[in-house]
C-alpha cells in the first residue's frame, strides 16, 4: 500500500466493534472463556449510547405481580406485529431473568421494593395473563438504568482484562475471498494511524443509525457504523423501513423523556385537555405499544388538536403524581426536563413529540448472534467469521415495532449468545488467523479520496439535507408519493458527496474527517431505510402507510432485505419471517389482530 498511513497489524481470537451494552457484555462473556478479545470504539466506553437508556430492561422476574416469560414473548411478538422471528425472541424472553440476576451480581444498582427485590416497573405494550392485565416487568436503576448498567459492564470488562481500542474508528470489514470475514480495519482518531485487527471471530456491535433523522433521541455518535461496513462488504441490512419514533421526545429538543413516566403513572394530553389515549387505546391507554401512541399524537396534531402557539405538541403530566416518587424513580427526567423545556415537572406538563428513537432493522442475524445472507436457496446461510449484537443487530426479536425496555434486554442476551457462539467456534489462542492478500486496500482509497474531498459542500450541509429528507418522507406516517420523492431527493444528495468538501486534511484528531466518513455511512442506510420503506407496501408495527392501512400477511409476512452499492443504488428483496420455537416449552403464537 504506496500511502502514508502507518499501518499496525494486530492479532486477537476474537475483535469486537463497539463498546455499548451488547459489545462489552460479549466481550466479557468471550474472555471469560479464555478468549483474547479487542474491542475497539470510536468513543470512550462509557460515552456509549447506551448509558443514555432510562426506563430499564424487561425480564418476567414477577417481583410486582404474577408474571411468565412466556407472557414476555407473547407480548414481544404482538408488539412487533409478527414480525419478530419466534425462535430469537424465544431466546430472548426465556433467557432474560438470568442476564438480569447476572448483571445483579456484576454490581448494578437497581432500585428495590420494601422487601429488597429488583423494583420493576409498567412499560407500554406489556401485560400479563396474554393480554389480561398490565405486567410490571421493566427492571429499573430509577431513571438512569443504561448509566448504571453500562458503567458496571465496563468494570467487568476491565477486571477481564479486555483489550480495548478507545477512540478507534472502524473502517470496513476484512472479507476473505471466501466470503468469511478475517477482521477489521480502523484509523485511530488521536493520530490517524491505521489498525488491522485480524480475528476468528468479528463481532459488530456499533449501535443504531438514528442520526440519519433531523430530530432524534440518538446521540451524535448513533451513525450506525457497523451497518455500513456490511453493505460494503456485499451484504443485506434486514428490515430498515421499521424505525421507532419515541411518544416523548422534548419538543424542540429531541431528548427523550422515559416511557417510565408514563409507567409511574404520567398521562398525555391535547390542546382540549382530552386524555385522548383513551379514544386510540382503550384498555391499555397511554401505555398502549409505542407505535401506537407516536400516531395518535401524530393525529391529534394533524388534526389541529395539538398544544401550543403552534397547535405542535402534546402534552406529557406529572404534575399530579407525589413529588417523593418523582424524586425516588424519575429524577433524571426531572433534570432533563427543566434543562431542555424549562419546565419543573411537579407542577407543570412537558411538552413532547414523538421522535425518532429506535431502528428496529440492521444486520440479520439468528438467535446466536451469527451474521446470516441468502445463499444458494438457504435463507439462513452464516456468514462464517461474523457476528453483530445490540440495535446494530436484527435478529429479529423487535420485528415491526420494539417494545420500551426490550433494548436493555436484547443487549445483554444476544451479548451473552455471542461471547457463547464464540467460545464454541474459536478454540482459546488459536494461531493467528492470515489476513487477505492486500486486506483493506480498499478501505484505504476510500480514506483518501474523502479525507482529499475538495468540492464545494460542507459535511453539514449535505448532512442536514439528507436528514431533513429522512425527517419529511419517512417519518410516523407514509404513502408512496412522499416516499418516491424522498427516494429521488436522497439520490441527488448522495450524488453531492462527489462535492464534498473535508477542509482539513491532517489525520490528527481530524474530527472534519470522522465526520464526513459517518455522512458516507449515514446515507447508505438512509437510502436503505427510505427505498426499503417504498417497498413495502402495507401497514405493520412502525411503518404506517396511508395508502396501504392494513398488515397483509398473504403478501407481506417477511423481513425485507436491502443490499447499496458503493454508488448508493439499491437492491431489494425479502426472507422469510421465523414462525417456529426453538423447543417445545411453548407453541409459537400465530398471527392475531394487534389490538391494545
Ligand atoms: O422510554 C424509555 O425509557 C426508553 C426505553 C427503551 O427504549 O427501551
Amino acid at each position: 500500500m504506496g500511502r502514508a498511513y502507518p499501518i499496525t497489524d494486530h492479532h486477537f481470537d476474537c475483535v469486537v466493534v463497539g463498546a455499548g451494552g451488547s459489545g462489552l457484555r460479549a466481550a466479557v462473556g468471550m474472555v471469560e472463556a479464555g478468549l483474547e478479545v479487542a474491542c475497539i470504539t470510536k468513543v470512550y466506553p462509557t460515552r456509549s449510547h447506551t448509558v443514555a437508556a432510562q426506563g430499564g430492561i424487561n425480564a418476567a422476574l414477577g417481583n410486582m405481580n404474577e408474571d411468565d416469560w412466556r407472557y414476555h414473548m407473547y407480548d414481544t411478538v404482538k408488539g412487533s406485529d409478527w414480525l419478530g422471528d419466534q425462535d430469537a425472541i424465544e431466546y430472548m424472553t426465556k433467557n432474560a431473568p438470568a442476564a438480569v440476576y447476572e448483571l445483579e451480581h456484576y454490581g448494578v444498582p437497581f432500585s428495590r421494593t420494601a422487601d429488597g427485590r429488583i423494583y420493576q416497573r409498567a412499560f407500554g405494550g406489556q401485560s400479563v395473563r396474554y393480554g389480561k392485565e398490565q405486567a410490571y416487568r421493566t427492571c429499573a436503576a430509577a431513571d438512569r438504568t443504561g448509566h448504571a448498567l453500562l458503567h458496571t459492564l465496563y468494570q467487568q470488562a476491565l477486571k477481564n482484562k479486555v483489550r480495548f481500542f478507545n477512540e478507534y474508528f472502524a473502517l470496513d470489514l476484512l472479507m476473505d475471498e471466501d466470503g468469511s470475514c478475517a477482521g477489521v480495519i480502523a484509523m485511530r482518531i488521536e493520530d490517524g494511524s491505521i489498525h488491522r485487527f485480524a480475528a476468528h471471530l468479528t463481532c459488530l456491535a456499533t449501535g443504531g443509525y438514528g442520526r440519519v433523522y433531523f430530530s432524534c433521541t440518538s446521540a451524535h455518535i448513533c451513525t450506525g457504523d457497523g451497518n455500513a461496513m456490511v453493505l460494503r462488504a456485499g451484504l443485506p441490512l434486514q428490515d430498515m423501513e421499521f424505525v421507532q419514533f419515541h411518544p416523548t421526545g422534548i419538543y424542540g429538543a429531541g431528548c427523550l423523556i422515559t416511557e417510565g413516566a408514563r409507567g409511574e403513572g404520567g398521562y398525555l394530553t391535547n390542546a382540549l385537555g382530552e386524555r385522548f389515549m383513551e379514544r386510540y387505546a382503550p384498555t391499555a391507554k397511554d401505555l398502549a405499544s409505542r407505535d401506537v401512541v407516536a400516531r395518535a399524537m401524530t393525529i391529534e396534531i394533524n388534526e389541529g388538536r395539538g398544544c401550543g402557539p403552534n397547535k405542535d405538541y402534546i402534552e406529557l403530566h406529572l404534575e399530579h403524581l407525589d413529588p417523593e416518587i418523582i424524586k425516588e424513580r424519575l429524577p433524571g427526567i426531572t433534570e432533563t426536563a427543566k434543562i431542555f423545556a424549562g419546565v419543573d415537572v411537579t407542577r407543570e406538563p412537558i411538552p413532547v413529540v414523538p421522535t425518532c428513537h429506535y431502528n428496529m432493522g440492521g444486520i440479520p442475524t439468528n438467535w446466536r448472534a451469527e451474521v446470516v445472507c441468502p445463499k444458494n436457496g438457504d435463507p439462513d446461510a452464516v456468514v462464517p467469521g461474523l457476528l453483530a449484537v445490540g440495535e446494530a443487530a436484527c435478529a429479529s426479536v423487535h420485528g415491526a415495532n420494539r417494545l420500551g425496555g426490550n433494548s436493555l434486554t436484547d443487549l445483554v442476551v444476544f451479548g451473552r449468545s455471542a461471547a457463547l457462539r464464540a467460545a464454541e467456534l474459536v478454540r482459546p489462542h488459536s494461531p493467528p488467523r492470515p489476513l487477505p492478500k492486500n486486506a483493506g486496500e480498499a478501505a484505504l482509497d476510500r480514506l483518501d479520496r474523502i479525507r482529499h474531498a475538495n468540492g464545494g459542500s460542507s459535511v453539514g450541509v449535505i448532512r442536514t439535507a439528507m436528514q431533513r429528507t429522512m425527517q419529511r418522507h419517512a417519518a410516523v406516517f407514509r404513502e408512496a408519493r412522499s416516499l418516491e420523492e424522498g427516494c429521488r431527493k436522497l439520490a441527488e444528495i448522495a450524488a453531492g458527496l462527489d462535492d464534498l468538501k473535508v477542509s482539513d486534511r491532517s489525520l490528527v484528531w481530524n474530527t472534519d474527517l470522522i465526520e464526513a466518513l459517518e455522512l458516507h455511512n449515514l446515507m447508505l442506510q438512509a437510502i436503505a431505510t427510505m427505498h426499503s420503506a417504498a417497498f413495502r407496501t402495507e401497514s405493520r408495527g412502525a411503518h404506517a402507510r396511508e395508502d396501504y392501512p392494513r398488515r397483509d400477511d398473504v403478501n407481506w409476512l417477511k423481513h425485507t432485505l436491502c443490499w447499496v452499492d458503493d454508488r448508493f443504488r439499491p437492491r431489494l428483496d425479502t426472507r422469510p419471517v421465523h414462525l417456529f420455537t426453538l423447543s417445545n416449552e411453548v407453541e409459537p403464537i400465530p398471527p392475531a389482530a394487534r389490538v391494545y
